[in-house]
């Protein structure tokens, strides 16, 4: 398989999972928003290619936006971290290596949510064009996850595709 596509040879979006949890790191507690995150990729006929649970450390969340992108996926996930606590630091470790971001997918993920819980209003969800992948932070709780990926589902393909510099027409 080729590292320079954004797809597999079927045209599969290939996807990176990264949980952004201190306590799911540190074994505390069962992982469920990465493994409920490649649940709802599968049943899109995406392909998982690479997954990491690591605490909520600006450079530990870079280091792996980079790698998984190197490594060829052209969407990656990451659950977690988009809150207001001290330590949810995901959106600002995006920011840092981000080329740009894509408004609509954090006011879309939000304006849904909102129609299910008041607590949608304290994610600070995004989407970035991160190197050559599209990069969706998502809320941590793993239902919030998976709603928050159906609600902006529709544009992946094609922003995967821009992101990955592929000539494309809208
Ligand atoms: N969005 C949806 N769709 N469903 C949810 O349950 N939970 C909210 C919000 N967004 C939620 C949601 C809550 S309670 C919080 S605190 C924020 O996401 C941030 O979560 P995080 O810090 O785990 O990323």
């Amino acid at each position: 398989m080729s590292n320079s596509s954004s797809t597999d040879r079927d045209g599969r979006i290939r996807v990176g999972i990264i949980t952004v949890s201190d306590r799911a790191a540190a074994g505390e507690y069962e992982d469920h928003g990465g493994p409920a995150l490649r649940a709802a990729c599968e049943e899109r006929g995406w392909l998982v290619e690479a997954e990491a649970v690591i605490p909520d450390d600006r450079a530990r969340i870079r280091t792996t936006l980079l790698g998984f992108s190197s490594q060829g996926c052209g969407l990656i996930l990451t659950t977690g971290g988009t809150g207001i606590a001290e330590r949810d630091v995901t959106p600002e470790a995006i920011r840092q290596v981000m080329r740009l971001e894509i408004p609509g997918f954090g006011e879309t993920m939000r304006a849904r949510s909102l129609e299910i819980t008041p607590n949608a209003i304290l994610s600070r969800g995004l989407a970035a064009v991160v190197d050559r992948s599209l990069v969706i932070a998502l809320p941590g709780k793993p239902s919030g996850a998976v709603e928050c990926l159906g609600f902006v589902e529709a544009a992946i393909p094609h922003a995967v595709k821009l992101a990955r510099g592929v000539p494309t027409s809208c």
